[in-house]
């Protein structure tokens, strides 16, 4: 616990980051001059240089202020979730999970803290895409809670219409800027967000809160790709997380649902661990469950949750 009071908190106190972070060494620079002048009020140390005064007041110097910052910034961008980690270990050393709130996750994309986000097609989506397409052509696609998936824009230049919904606007715009999609918007009252569009409208992704969205908004769909969603939720939302998803689904709709499981007592997510049985409790009741793939997703940024194995399995949920 001190090691890591040390590490996030001592860094904002002592160098006051966030306040005066100072990235460029002009304004190094200046806050130097700024504490000389300072300094000149202080008896004791009024006659020495600012590196003396900084020594003799135990300060830090800006240099190693900026360091440290860097060094924090570095930790928060590379970082699968931020610093401000969401698994909390308690005084007995289990763990539980924290209610992450749509707030939070917007504040993520602030905080540039979005290690989710790849920068390839899924390799399982990529490998099983033919599944969910079965043999149709022009399908719609639903993407829950889709941050910026490149995936989106793979499949509807394939000419499917993707419908994603997601609640930050930070990651719906740089989605399309970044595909370099011309885009509208429009507001819609009914889930009180917006509609970010493309000009083909096959792009299609809803800015809001995803317990909002039903099928009234934009009609059922043909396929699902769940990717860091039903794992990314709170664990006490599942039951409304999947009737949403189930009013979607249209007769033949085929759901592709990427679960992550890892030994739960060492981390509690997000993502969470979502057992096989975890899936058929909520889908089971009126849907076809296969595990069509089973794959071993440990990488490195995975260290820091403590885990030492992470198998990623896809379903193919099917209405019966
Ligand atoms: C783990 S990320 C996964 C993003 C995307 N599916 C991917 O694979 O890159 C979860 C996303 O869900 C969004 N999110 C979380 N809660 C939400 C909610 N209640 N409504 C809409 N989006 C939400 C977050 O902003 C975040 O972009």
């Amino acid at each position: 616990m001190f090691k890591l009071y040390k590490a996030f908190v001592v860094s904002h106190l002592e160098h006051a980051n966030v306040i005066w972070f100072p990235c460029p060494k002009r304004r190094s620079v200046a806050i130097e001059q700024l504490q000389r002048s300072a300094s000149k009020f202080v008896k004791e140390v009024h006659n020495l240089d600012n590196c003396e005064c900084v020594q003799a007041l135990k300060l830090s110097s800006s240099k190693s202020g900026r360091l440290t910052g860097d060094l924090f910034q570095t930790c928060k961008v590379t970082a699968f979730f931020s610093v401000s980690h969401p698994c909390i270990m308690s005084e007995t050393g289990t763990v539980t999970s924290k209610v992450m709130s749509t707030d939070e996750w917007v504040q993520r994309w602030d905080e540039r803290a979005i290690g989710f986000h790849k920068d390839t097609i899924h390799p399982l989506l990529e490998k099983h895409l033919l599944v969910m397409v079965n043999g149709k052509t022009n399908i719609r696609i639903f993407f829950p809670l889709c941050g910026k998936a490149l995936d989106m824009k793979w499949l509807a230049d394939q000419g499917h219409t993707v419908i994603g919904v997601e609640a930050a606007q930070k990651a719906v715009e740089e989605f399309f800027e970044e595909q370099k999609v011309p885009f509208t918007t429009q507001s819609v009252p009914a889930i009180n967000g917006k509609l970010f569009q493309s000009e083909d409208k096959k792009l299609n992704i809803y800015c809001c809160d995803f317990y909002n969205f039903s099928k009234d908004i934009a009609g059922q769909v043909d396929g699902i790709w769940d990717r860091g969603a039903l794992v990314a939720i709170n664990n006490e939302d599942r039951e409304k997380y999947a009737t949403i998803l189930k009013g979607l689904m249209a007769p033949g709709c085929r759901y592709l649902l990427s679960a992550l499981q890892y030994d739960e007592t060492k981390y509690a997510g997000p993502p969470h661990h979502l057992s096989d049985d975890a899936v058929q409790q909520l889908y089971g009741d009126k849907y076809s469950i296969e595990m069509i793939d089973d794959v071993d997703a440990l990488e490195s940024r995975h260290s820091q949750w403590g885990i030492d194995w992470l198998r990623e399995k896809v379903f193919l949920i099917t209405p019966k």
